[in-house]
């Protein structure tokens, strides 16, 4: 499946932010903890729920989704008949998140196997912490067929654990791990992100008991079962929403980004944007982004939360090729996310890539191009360029796309834009 991006297209109007792909795929997986299931509403229509929902399908969860807005469903998890505690090569290959899965069944369950998931196309990307922070809750863990075999006959024990890189899935594994543990368990150096303090919040309200989410130092203090029927509604897609308020920015127009409280969400985000010439005002429940019509050159890093997030460095790089001057652009979270500069150079973009720095020299005018996406977020970057250049683009390998962004065609015609989907 093709992207057909006609060019020279501006952006005006409104876009309802989805339920964060981000938050909903640890939220699926916290389900496995529950005695009784659990209930979210909010969850985007992405390739990648429903491939969490294949998985935790086989392991036994009994799930039911209903429709519960033009971009949202309401799912359903039963918890309750889990018999099955092996997470496949077949579907941690098509999805690293697959992942998160081990924390729950070892705790609940005391064993399981979950395929190791091997680098991606953005870098290698170890789970080494994952292990390490598991282990040292007690769990004995092996590494044997291309598998993590973990047991933990006896149930785990609360302890200390410092992680020396703040990791995001890292976090929310250990911090599932723990909710079930024997004793307190406190993390250092936990990620921050928002989608942390989700989850952590979904897993309170589940009888779970933890504290300093959002924090660097998170405690958990374990408790022998989660018994509260509960509905959690996941969080606003903060990376959506700021690849929308891009597009609004490359394509000097306007957008309406409804659904949560975006300035909180993507403090350093805004600040830059705000530097390349994006302006911002508050709106009943949302945020407008409108274009000055200046794009101005800009240094960018990413970092960890709050920091410039990773999932926004491609559409900004994006956006940077049509500056009015040089940018930087400094990618400090993983060691190959600038796939997509090749394929904006393919259109005119003038970058250079040296080490984990990409030199953006603006152009005036980027042309239409047959493209290809390596990534989820190069995707989308490739779009933004295309809705902004002068003639048409297609853009092939959309499955990335289709894995977390929910319904492209749709929200971009809800700002005045036509993109076809071609086969
Ligand atoms: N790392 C290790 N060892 C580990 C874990 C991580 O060395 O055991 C390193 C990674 O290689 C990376 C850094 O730590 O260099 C941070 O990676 P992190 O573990 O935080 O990433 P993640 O949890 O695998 C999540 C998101 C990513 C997002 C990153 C960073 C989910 C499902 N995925 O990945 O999202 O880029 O955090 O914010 O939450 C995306 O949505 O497009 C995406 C890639």
């Amino acid at each position: 499946m093709k992207l057909k991006v006609y060019g020279n297209q501006k952006v005006n109007g409104v876009v309802p932010i989805s339920g964060a792909k981000n938050s909903a795929l640890p939220l699926l997986a916290a389900s496995i903890l529950s005695v009784n299931g659990l209930k979210l509403t909010n969850v985007p229509l992405l390739a990648d729920i429903e491939t969490t929902l294949s998985l935790l399908e086989s392991l036994g969860v009994a799930y039911r989704v209903d429709q519960e807005s033009l971009y949202a469903n309401t799912v359903e998890l039963k918890t309750g008949s889990i018999y099955n505690f092996t997470a496949p090569y077949e579907t941690v290959k098509k999805m690293r998140a697959s992942i998160l899965v081990l924390g729950p069944l070892l705790t609940r369950f005391g064993r399981c196997r979950v395929s190791l998931p091997g680098g991606c196309s953005i870098g290698v990307r170890p789970i080494d912490l994952h292990l390490k922070g598991l282990e040292a809750l007690g769990a004995k863990i092996e590494l044997k067929d291309g598998y993590v075999h973990a047991v933990a006959p006896k149930g785990l024990k609360g302890a200390n654990f410092d992680f020396p890189i703040a990791t995001v899935t890292g976090t929310e594994n250990i911090m599932m791990a723990a909710a079930l543990a024997d004793g307190t368990t406190v993390l250092r150096n936990a990620a921050r992100e928002p989608e942390i303090v989700d989850l952590a919040n979904c897993l309170n309200a589940m009888g779970a008991k933890i504290s300093g989410q959002g924090t660097s130092v998170v405690m958990i203090k374990g408790v022998s079962s989660l018994r509260n029927t509960t509905e959690y509604r996941v969080m606003p897609d903060r990376i959506e929403a700021g690849t929308y308020a891009i597009a609004a920015g490359i394509t000097k127009g306007r957008v309406d980004l409804i659904g949560g409280n975006f300035r909180e969400l993507l403090p350093t985000f805004i600040e830059k944007m705000e530097r390349i010439g994006l302006e911002f005002s508050d709106i009943e429940n949302g945020l407008r982004a409108e274009s000055s019509g200046e794009i101005a050159p800009v240094d960018v890093s990413s970092d960890p939360y709050p920091g410039f997030p990773t999932d926004l460095q491609a559409q900004t790089t994006a956006l940077l090729c049509l500056a009015d001057g040089e940018s930087t652009v400094t990618e400090n979270i993983y060691e190959n996310r600038f796939m997509h500069a090749a394929e904006l150079m393919r259109m005119g973009a003038n970058i250079t890539i040296s080490g984990d720095k990409a030199c953006v020299k603006g152009v005036e005018q980027l042309t239409g191009a047959p493209m290809m996406a390596t990534d989820l977020r190069a995707s989308f970057s490739l779009i933004l360029a295309a809705l902004a250049a002068k003639g048409d683009s297609v853009v092939d390998r959309i499955y990335h796309l289709d894995r977390g962004y929910c319904c492209v065609k749709e929200k971009l015609a809800s700002c005045g834009v036509t993109v076809d989907r071609i086969s």
